[in-house]
């Protein structure tokens, strides 16, 4: 069964999909599966792996206060890769099987969380450009055809919200502050803008999965349309900070009622996503190491549940 509507099964499913949520039970054609494993996947990487350059700050944040709310923001993250690789193994994989393919490079996690994070100010950044360009991406999956990851992304959402104000708040408190903290504020700005406008991926001419994607109602907006609409919303949030945003070029069109703005590097986006990007072997690296260091963990945890698991299970029958 594949795309072809006049195949009718292909038709069925087309059916299924505008009526909609898509549910693990359903019949659904290999390529819709894949996709979806494979989207999926590389959000939940993309969760894990994103801990680590806040994780970083965590010792160095400049309050208790600054600490508990970071360390808070960092734990969601580990949630939210959670719910994901939950929502993946409804389509018939384990987790176990998509961690390998992370550490063997088989799939890949967001090219964002491969630039390093160098001052305070980043935490600031991060959470209001990294998190509110993922808020912008993920609000359309909330409505995506497959039920399990349109739940988990609802609950998601809600809380990258909230990084998201706690990063504008961290930015906010730089910008009334002294002239250093001002400058620390743009230094990471003109640092993480462009790598966030490339989270949208490249752009639509170039985009190898986007019309399939659409019509099987995971992707409901191009990687443009969705790059705009975060454009559009982050100028009058710059402005209210009096942050500057490192684009010549960015002004405001009337004519079509949104922000004109710059191309994205694509060359570094490919570079990034490629693996040549200035941490990735550095994240890698740390990942495989944390997987490994916690190996009796999942085996404590197996055996513990070889020994109750089984004990249960008499107990119900019995
Ligand atoms: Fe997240
Ligand atoms: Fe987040």
């Amino acid at each position: 069964m594949d795309g072809d509507p006049r195949d009718p099964e292909a038709a069925a499913f087309a059916e299924l999909v505008s009526a909609g949520p898509v549910e693990p039970r359903d019949a659904m054609p290999d390529a819709y599966r894949a996709l979806l494993v494979r989207q999926i996947a590389q959000h939940a990487h993309s969760e894990i792996i994103g801990m680590q350059p806040e994780g970083q700050w965590i010792s160095r944040a400049p309050s208790l206060r600054r600490k508990a709310i970071l360390m808070a923001k960092v734990q969601d993250e580990a949630g939210h890769g959670l719910y994901l690789y939950a929502a993946a193994e409804t389509l018939g994989v384990d987790r176990s099987e998509l961690v390998d393919a992370l550490h063997e490079g088989r799939q890949k996690y967001s090219s964002i969380f491969n630039y390093p994070t160098l001052t305070w100010a980043d935490m600031g950044a991060i959470g209001w450009l990294v998190d509110g360009a993922a808020i912008t991406n993920q609000v359309p999956l909330c409505r995506c055809s497959y039920g399990p990851y349109a739940r988990a992304m609802v609950r998601i959402c809600k809380e990258e919200s909230f990084h998201q104000r706690q990063g504008f708040e961290i930015l906010h408190t730089l910008m009334h502050g002294t002239p250093a903290q001002r400058a620390m504020a743009q230094d990471a700005v003109d640092r993480f803008w462009w790598p966030a406008l490339m989270m949208f991926g490249p752009p639509d001419a170039e985009s190898a999965h986007t019309a399939q994607s659409m019509a099987w109602g995971v992707k409901r907006f191009t990687n443009d349309e969705l790059r705009q609409r975060f454009v559009d919303m982050t100028v009058p949030q710059a402005d209210a900070l009096g942050l500057t945003l490192p684009d010549p070029e960015l002004r405001w069109n009337a004519e079509r009622g949104h922000y004109d703005h710059g191309p994205i590097d694509v060359d570094e986006l490919r570079e990034v996503v490629a693996g040549r990007g200035p941490c990735n072997a550095e994240r890698m690296a740390h990942k495989r190491g944390a997987h490994e260091a916690g190996a009796w963990v999942r085996e404590a945890a197996a055996a513990y549940d070889a020994k109750h698991g089984a004990a249960r299970a008499e107990a119900v029958v019995g």
